[in-house]
């Protein structure tokens, strides 16, 4: 701000706030108001933001080369493209989305580890560890907040061993076969799964 000279500086006039002239309206109280509304939206706005639910979602082996990997099973939307219509759905559901890809089963042990120590909601696509991980399925076993199985594929319409998920059970549930709008359907599930009430012995 440029300083005004001394001439053009307005006369200090009286205190904003002060008793009204008769008949007037308050204009100090208007003020208080409207600071007061302005402060309850701004705390609003920053106690949602604090309270934000992070989902993982997270995605096992050769998720990365998705856009080129057999686009005829898995279509041509790339893993970039997961991750902002996963973006634009969390904005929808007031959820914040953590987007990651792994093709090392120790890494994704240890990310499943995170979640339940810090009781965040999980969508998983587990890629070919879907069928034949234990090690996966034991950590996910220690969940502490729900979790939803992805596929862009429907398994049940492919080859026998994809036939088998040793993730189903103990999921909440599986949405599989709509290609990018899995995740999609996923997160709206987990919205759903966080706005229950907790069963009765957990509360
Ligand atoms: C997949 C299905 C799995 O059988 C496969 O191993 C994948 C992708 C899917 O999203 O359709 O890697 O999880």
């Amino acid at each position: 701000m440029t300083d005004l000279p001394a001439a053009d500086r307005p006369e200090p006039g009286p205190p904003a706030v002060g008793p009204p002239a008769a008949g007037q309206p308050d204009p100090g109280l208007a003020a208080a108001e409207l600071t007061e509304t302005g402060l309850t939206e701004a705390l609003t706005e920053a106690e949602m933001i604090a309270n934000e639910v992070t989902v993982l979602v997270l995605n096992g082996p050769n998720l990365g080369r998705l856009g080129s990997r057999e686009p005829e099973i898995y279509g041509r939307a790339t893993l970039a493209d997961v991750a902002a219509a996963c973006a634009a759905t969390g904005e929808q559901l007031g959820l914040a989305v953590d987007v990651r890809q792994t093709d090392d089963e120790a890494e994704l042990v240890g990310w499943v580890h995170q979640a339940a120590d810090e009781r965040l909601p999980v969508v998983l696509n587990p890629a070919a560890f879907t069928h034949y991980s234990y090690a996966l399925h034991d950590a996910l076993a220690m969940r502490t907040a729900p979790l939803v199985e992805v596929h862009l594929s429907n398994p049940a319409t492919r080859e026998t061993f994809r036939h088998t998920s040793v993730v189903a059970s103990v999921a909440d549930g599986t949405v599989a076969g709509f290609g990018l709008h899995s995740y999609e359907l996923a997160l709206r599930a987990v919205a759903a799964l966080l706005a229950q009430p907790p069963p009765a012995a957990a509360r």
